[in-house]
């Protein structure tokens, strides 16, 4: 096993106020509550409100974060964020997180790679200490779904949620940081989870807004087969590289897309649901926002202590895959 490069500092998050039932849609869309729950496992998720833009979300976590890691904004050498519902398009999500911030000395970019994107912008944060480049990298997951979902769609209306999450990157000490790191993708596979319109190919008019183009599009079942095939792939290579086996699992943090995608991914690993933590239940799918929204729960809920053997695991559109393994 090779000595670790880098290790999780701080971790932050931030969930929106407002709490959407499944019984809500019962009202709108042709599903119920018990099919939900049944088919996701989910019960609510959380939507933003107007205040709750992803700069605010971000920041809130990002400072929470940085406390935990006792270091200042000022001391960012970089931020790294993953995102797929920009406040904006131009500039960079990151660019107006490090604004709010105050983060001046940091360089600022997004990944793009859906729910994967935070393991994506952990694994460049890495990279960045492993070259000498930083020694300090924010790594932000910050979702917004809620605006950017169709709420006449059945299919995907009832899945997203909104909510942020943050973790301070730095250089490791006493052994302790990321022992493995996986990043996969398959850009074939593209159309199966994508949003048409809205930008240069599609951009913005009547007939954009007529077609509702500018929303997400899903083949579910499609999605599911792949995702469950992938994460598979992501625990087994995560493993290998870094000599375990899931019996050395500690616990588990993997992306709350559907339970039944998480029970299935714990079985091939061979970690038990006990040892796995879930809140799709209570927040959905937050895409990128959902490993460090459900790690920070995890750490600050005493479920995570130094010396433990975490393993992180993600899917999303892309398509894309990742998986970590982390000696706390
Ligand atoms: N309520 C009631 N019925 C529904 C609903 C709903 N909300 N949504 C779909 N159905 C219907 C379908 O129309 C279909 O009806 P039909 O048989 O008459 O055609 C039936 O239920 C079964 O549909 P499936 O899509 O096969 O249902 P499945 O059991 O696969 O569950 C789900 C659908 C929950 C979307 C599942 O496929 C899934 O979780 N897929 C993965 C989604 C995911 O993880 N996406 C995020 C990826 S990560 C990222 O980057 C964002």
């Amino acid at each position: 096993m090779n000595r670790p490069i880098a290790e999780f500092a701080g971790t932050g998050r931030y969930t929106p106020v407002r709490v959407v039932t499944n019984a809500e849609f019962e009202g709108t869309l042709d599903t119920t509550d018990q099919w939900i729950r049944e088919r996701t496992g989910i019960t609510e998720r959380r939507w933003a409100n107007d205040e709750e833009t992803i700069a605010m979300m971000a920041s809130t976590a990002a400072h929470q974060a940085l406390a935990d890691a006792g270091i200042a904004a000022a001391d960012l050498d970089a931020i790294v964020l993953g995102t797929a519902s920009w406040d904006r398009l131009l500039p960079s999500q990151a660019c107006d997180l490090q604004a709010v911030l105050g983060a001046h000395r940091a360089a600022a970019f997004d990944v793009g790679a859906a729910c994967s994107g935070f393991l994506y912008a952990v694994s460049v944060a890495e990279g960045m200490i492993a070259t000498g480049a930083a020694r300090h990298v924010l790594a932000v997951g910050a979702e917004r779904l809620s605006r950017i979902m169709d709420q006449t769609d059945r299919a995907t209306a009832i899945l997203f949620g909104d909510g942020a999450g943050a973790a301070v990157i730095g250089e490791s000490r006493n052994g302790r940081g990321i022992l493995s790191s996986y990043l996969r993708s398959d850009g074939r596979l593209g159309d199966l989870l994508y949003r048409p319109g809205g930008g240069a190919n599609l951009p913005a008019d009547e007939q954009m807004l007529a077609d509702r183009s500018y929303y997400i599009k899903m083949a579910g079942r499609e999605v599911f087969k792949n995702a469950v095939r992938s994460m598979a792939d992501a625990c087994d290579q995560a493993l290998q590289q870094a000599g375990l086996t899931g019996d050395d699992v500690d616990i588990m943090v993997p992306h709350q897309a559907n339970i039944r995608i998480i029970e299935s991914t714990a079985k091939h690993a061979g970690i038990p649901m006990d040892k796995v933590y879930v809140n799709v239940d209570r927040y959905g799918n937050t895409s990128a926002a959902s490993i460090p929204i459900a790690l920070d729960e995890a750490v600050r809920a005493g479920l995570i202590e130094q010396g433990m053997t975490v393993m992180l695991v993600a899917f999303g559109g892309g398509f894309t895959w990742a998986s970590m393994v982390v000696r706390w």
